[in-house]
């Protein structure tokens, strides 16, 4: 994974990466290690770690955790969230060495926007609206919190900085029955939705058919879905796989 600058200050503004409260160690002046610490609250969260790949092996990723956590202690949060990919064995022993337990599983999603409507025709019919009023509907109604990367924390932090959002609606006559945010950059990335109960799968695929492939020629990113929320179901039923799985884990702070 390259990051480079522009990219490093977006996940700094997104998750509230905290340079004071992450850690990075040096051996002979070169960076060797790095854990980086995102904080809301009394809430932490991994947002990258790694050691480089002439290091590794020697217990730098363990050093490099176990003082980020002591960071994290010491500011007083209650736990500690990461995600880490399903296949990467190595990451996931060292979190559980470090009392780390799994939350649920999560999902990242890529898929071309459509270039035809997906909406069935009794399907609800879809609106833009403010931000502020998806938003609201979503915290209404989301089935359960969303991951760091899409909590209302990033929602906030990139409005704050100038990022670019849309809201959408989907109603059956006055009735509201589900919402999106998206942001909209060349690729159309889904931050949050949520729908009534009844219309998780007409709701869904309303909203995903109003992404069409002119707003978001590089297609449609859906990152830290969680396996088990409706939306996923919406997605595997249309075809569309998964491109990697993620388990999400937390540690609470004693
Ligand atoms: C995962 C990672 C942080 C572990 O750091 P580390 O300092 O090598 O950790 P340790 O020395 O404690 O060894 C951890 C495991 O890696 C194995 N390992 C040994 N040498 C290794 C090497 N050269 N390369 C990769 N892994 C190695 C160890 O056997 C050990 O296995 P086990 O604990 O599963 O039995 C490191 O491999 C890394 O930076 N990977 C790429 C970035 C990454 O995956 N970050 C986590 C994102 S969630």
């Amino acid at each position: 994974m390259h990051v480079d600058g522009p990219t490093m200050r977006f996940m700094c503004v997104a998750s509230d990466l905290d340079r004071g409260a992450s850690r990075l160690v040096r051996e002979d002046g070169e960076a060797v290690a790095i854990a980086m610490l995102g904080v809301r609250g009394d809430e932490g969260w991994i947002g990258g770690m790694g050691v480089a790949p002439s290091h590794r092996g020697h217990g730098l990723g363990e050093h490099v955790m176990r003082a980020v956590l002591e960071s994290a202690r010491s500011r007083g949060l209650r736990r500690v969230m990461l995600e880490v990919l399903e296949p990467n064995i190595h990451a996931i022993r060292l979190y559980e060495r470090l009392g780390f337990t799994r939350v649920r599983d999560l999902e990242v999603w890529a898929f071309p926007a459509p270039d035809a409507p997906l909406a069935s025709e009794d399907g609800p019919t879809v609106e833009k609206v403010p931000v502020e009023v998806a938003h609201r509907f979503i915290r209404d109604h989301r089935a359960a919190p969303e991951p760091w990367q899409r909590a209302d924390g990033t929602l906030a932090a990139l409005l704050a900085d100038g990022a670019a959002f849309e809201g959408l609606l989907a109603k059956r006559g006055d009735l509201a029955v589900g919402a999106m945010v998206t942001r909209v950059a060349g690729r159309a990335s889904v931050v949050q939705l949520a729908t009534l109960p009844g219309e998780a799968a007409p709701a869904t695929r309303a909203l995903l058919a109003s992404l069409r492939r002119d707003d978001a020629p590089q297609g449609v990113r859906w990152v830290n879905l969680p396996a088990t929320d409706p939306a996923a179901e919406v997605l595997r039923a249309l075809g569309i796989t998964c491109d990697a799985r993620q388990h999400e884990m937390e540690l609470v702070l004693g």
